[in-house]
């Protein structure tokens, strides 16, 4: 068993990074946390108020800059690598900055963690593996062969490999997690979820891609950060483990879930032009993190699991508002 003492969490503003550093806060009070984040659009320092200054500090910066991780790198004993560019739909108006932050940043972040001997363990996600056809019942499993669609996964399999590669040539002692589709708070509003919910709560119809039969395996954001903690302790080094939660559901089936949940009528919804190369369907089969480290998820009943993010969306405007005309005005540019 690895017991961290004193962790940098990268993209620790972010959605998924800034639940799993309010995870560790809570359930593991004798770790530091510094949290690296270059606060682009998509981190908000808001996500992590109220934590303890003791226990948690910010260090705004870019994963990027080699000169600021050899500062902060010595003396902490694990980097939990969660900073990302991570919207499919903005990879495909503009890939650059995906390439920089998900390929060269993990690059760097890995260079640093090789010179001072740090367990590093890399946050990734199922789209590396591509996708199924909506009829095919085969799950992805950890031996499934890359094979990913846009701009944004193919800069995560890029960096996976990489961290692949500091493994077996360097002796890195790494880990690597690929989860599937997180929901839950503090979640960007140009997110599928957070987007329905919060244009309802402005009068606005919400948008449905395509055909809406696309499929995604829902996962509460706390059961990724409980599966992250098991890992980066107990995890076999050099391995990957699939993190997902069996939340199989159609777009349009969870659009017409949000919409009852919400007091409207389950077909108030606007069809929009389909993402290009959109996957239709991803399933995670969590057989080896379940069997090995013994983890399970814990919020698996995923309408009580909306109820909830709607609620927070509800008593949390001030937090999403400001985002709110931005994003649409975007999605309105791309005619979505
Ligand atoms: P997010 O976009 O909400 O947050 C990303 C965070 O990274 C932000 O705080 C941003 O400021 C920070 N960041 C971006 N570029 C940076 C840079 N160059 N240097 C330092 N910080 C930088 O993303 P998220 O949805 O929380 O995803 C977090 C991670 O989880 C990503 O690696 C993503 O690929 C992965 N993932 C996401 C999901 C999902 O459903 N959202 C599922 C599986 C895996
Ligand atoms: O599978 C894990 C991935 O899940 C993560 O790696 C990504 O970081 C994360 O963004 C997410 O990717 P998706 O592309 O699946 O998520 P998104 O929320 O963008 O869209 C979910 C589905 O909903 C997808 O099929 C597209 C569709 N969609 C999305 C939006 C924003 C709509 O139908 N309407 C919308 O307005």
């Amino acid at each position: 068993i690895f017991k961290p003492r004193n962790i940098i969490v990268t993209g620790g503003c972010g959605f998924i990074g800034a639940n799993f550093v309010r995870y560790v806060a809570r359930n593991h009070p004798d770790v530091r946390i510094t949290v690296l984040d270059k606060l682009t659009y998509a981190g908000n320092p808001q996500n992590i108020a109220g934590l303890p200054q003791s226990q948690v500090e910010l260090v705004q910066g870019d994963i990027c800059d080699v000169a600021l991780l050899e500062r902060i790198v010595p003396g902490h004993d694990a980097i939990v690598h969660f900073a990302a560019e991570s919207h499919n739909d903005n990879s495909i108006a503009n890939p650059e900055p995906f390439i920089t932050t998900n390929v060269e940043g993990t690059f760097h972040l890995l260079e640093a963690a090789r010179k001072h001997d740090v367990r590093f363990h890399h946050i990734s996600t199922d789209e590396v593996y591509g996708d199924f056809a909506l009829d095919d019942p085969c799950k992805f499993t950890e031996s499934t062969p890359y094979k990913p669609s846009s701009p944004y996964s193919a800069s995560k399999a890029a960096s996976d490999q990489l961290v692949r590669a500091w493994v077996r040539t360097y002796g890195l002692r790494a880990t690597i997690s690929n989860c599937s589709n997180n929901y839950g708070p503090y979640q960007h509003v140009e997110k599928f979820i957070p987007r329905q919910i919060t244009s309802i709560m402005e009068g606005v119809r919400p948008k449905l891609y395509g055909t809406g039969e696309n499929v995604r395996d829902w996962i509460h954001t706390e059961d990724h950060s409980s599966a992250v903690w098991e890992i980066l302790t107990r995890g076999r080094i050099g391995e990957t483990y699939l993190i997902g939660a069996d939340g199989e559901m159609s777009n349009i089936a969870v659009m017409r879930m949000i919409l009852r949940l919400m007091g409207c009528a389950e077909d108030a919804f606007d069809w929009v032009r389909d993402r290009p190369g959109h996957d239709r369907r991803y399933a995670i089969d969590s057989s080896k993190l379940r069997t090995e480290l013994g983890w399970k998820p814990v919020h698996t009943d995923f309408e009580a699991g909306l109820q909830a993010t709607i609620a927070w969306y509800a008593a949390n405007r001030a937090w999403w508002e400001p985002a709110k005309a931005a994003t649409e005005a975007r999605y309105r540019a791309q005619g979505q």
